[in-house]
């Protein structure tokens, strides 16, 4: 079927995170076009199947399908060319528990982790609130792309001892979507120095043109056997509201600690986000298709938009997401003030750049999931507020 991205949906009625703007930002009227979710239906398979399991009036506890089970291993070997077993599969209420239960399934208090600066915020804390050392790997500015700075990278380990890598692979906020050979190198020098790596891979089928997306686990059986992946329909098929990702632990040693932690920590999976996920998984293909075109010509759009009416900032091309990393440096404003800036003068709400980092000063993540209409009011938006300074 022919699906239409450009309606509008009512969300503030359902409490939506995102459009909870009153809350989140101080005031009404802001067009909100932060948090990861999109502004769009799911795919139509994914409401028959919980209209169907719906007839049925008794809501107790689940156990897992096997359907649900063969519909992860499909997808992994149709998309991704990576096969692999059921008895790897543990179900996990969300991909930030699951990277939690993981630092502490395979490291100790005290121990280094990495990660790479900007990143999801959330990572920050999955090391700290956890009593784990932060060991920032800043990625570089290399024009307007990020790279890793391996030499940096390869000291963390090898020099400082750290135990664990939390890979964002492709990287929020900077939308990379990693190369084999960048891959290899991070899987060799942490594997190399006896560490793991776990490997938030949520926005994987999230992958513009040209680019291809590679599972970390799938490049060598090394990499499998000392690492965790993390995957989820929820960005993919706009279903996070559902609570259902999956972890994918090769090793047996490794899944029998995670799933201890797993244990203490998390709950059973929700009916819903189980069958959701399957039906999405197995027949959301024709959906996804549809709103990758939509995605990149938003991308394209706010790009393009953003070169020629707003050259103060600059917007990175997401190779992978559906978010665009905006340097806004040349505002030349205190990142307070370029909170503000966005608020109080814009009305547009975006994530805060410095909350993914002290590289993400001067930074602000838009998101581009949303029906053209309200991107465009946004940029709209955008640049009558910076005209209105330039004129100061
Ligand atoms: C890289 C990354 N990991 C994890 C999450 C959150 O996943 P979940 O809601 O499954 O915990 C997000 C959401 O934006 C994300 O961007």
């Amino acid at each position: 079927m022919k699906y239409d991205f450009d309606k509008v949906y009512d969300r503030k009625s359902t409490f939506s995170s995102k459009w909870n703007v009153e809350e989140v930002f101080g005031r009404d009227d802001v067009l909100p076009l932060w948090v990861a979710d999109m502004d769009f239906r799911v795919p139509e398979p994914v409401m028959v199947a919980i209209r169907e399991r719906m007839e049925h009036p008794i809501f107790g506890y689940t156990a897992v399908s096997p359907g649900f089970y063969d519909s992860v291993i499909q997808r992994l070997d149709a998309k991704f060319g990576w096969k692999i077993e059921k008895e790897w599969i543990v179900i996990t209420p969300g991909v930030m528990p699951a990277v939690n239960a993981a630092v502490l399934a395979l490291t100790q208090p005290g121990d280094r982790v990495v990660l790479q600066s900007p990143v999801y915020p959330p990572f920050w804390t999955a090391i700290t609130h956890n009593k784990r050392e932060l060991a920032v790997n800043p990625l570089r500015l290399s024009g307007n792309r990020y790279e890793i700075d391996f030499e940096d990278f390869r000291a963390k380990f090898e020099r400082d001892g750290a135990r664990a890598f939390i890979l964002c692979s492709p990287h929020n906020p900077g939308g990379r979507v990693w190369t084999r050979e960048e891959l290899m190198a991070m899987g060799e020098t942490v594997i190399g120095a006896g560490g793991v790596v776990i490997s938030d891979e949520i926005h994987c089928e999230l992958i513009m043109k040209g680019y291809s997306h590679i599972p970390f686990a799938s490049l060598s059986e090394e990499f499998a056997m000392n690492s965790v992946t993390c995957f989820s329909p929820s960005k993919t098929f706009n279903i996070p509201g559902f609570h259902v990702s999956v972890a994918i632990i090769p090793n047996q040693q490794l899944r029998e600690r995670f799933n201890e932690a797993r244990g203490r920590l998390m709950g059973a999976p929700g009916i819903f986000g189980l069958i959701a996920a399957e039906a999405a998984f197995k027949h959301g293909d024709d959906w996804l298709g549809q709103v990758l075109e939509y995605i990149e010509a938003n991308v394209d759009y706010a790009v393009e938009f953003l070169t020629k009416h707003v050259p103060e900032i600059k917007p990175m091309r997401p190779e992978a997401t559906y978010l665009i990393w905006l340097d806004c440096r040349g505002l030349g404003l205190e990142q307070e003030e370029l909170r503000r800036f966005f608020i109080e003068e814009a009305r547009v709400g975006l994530n805060d750049g410095a909350t993914f980092g002290p590289e993400g000063t001067g930074f602000m993540r838009l998101n581009v999931g949303c029906p053209r209409a309200i991107l465009e009011e946004a940029l709209a938006r955008i640049e009558k507020a910076v005209k209105a300074r330039r004129g100061r």
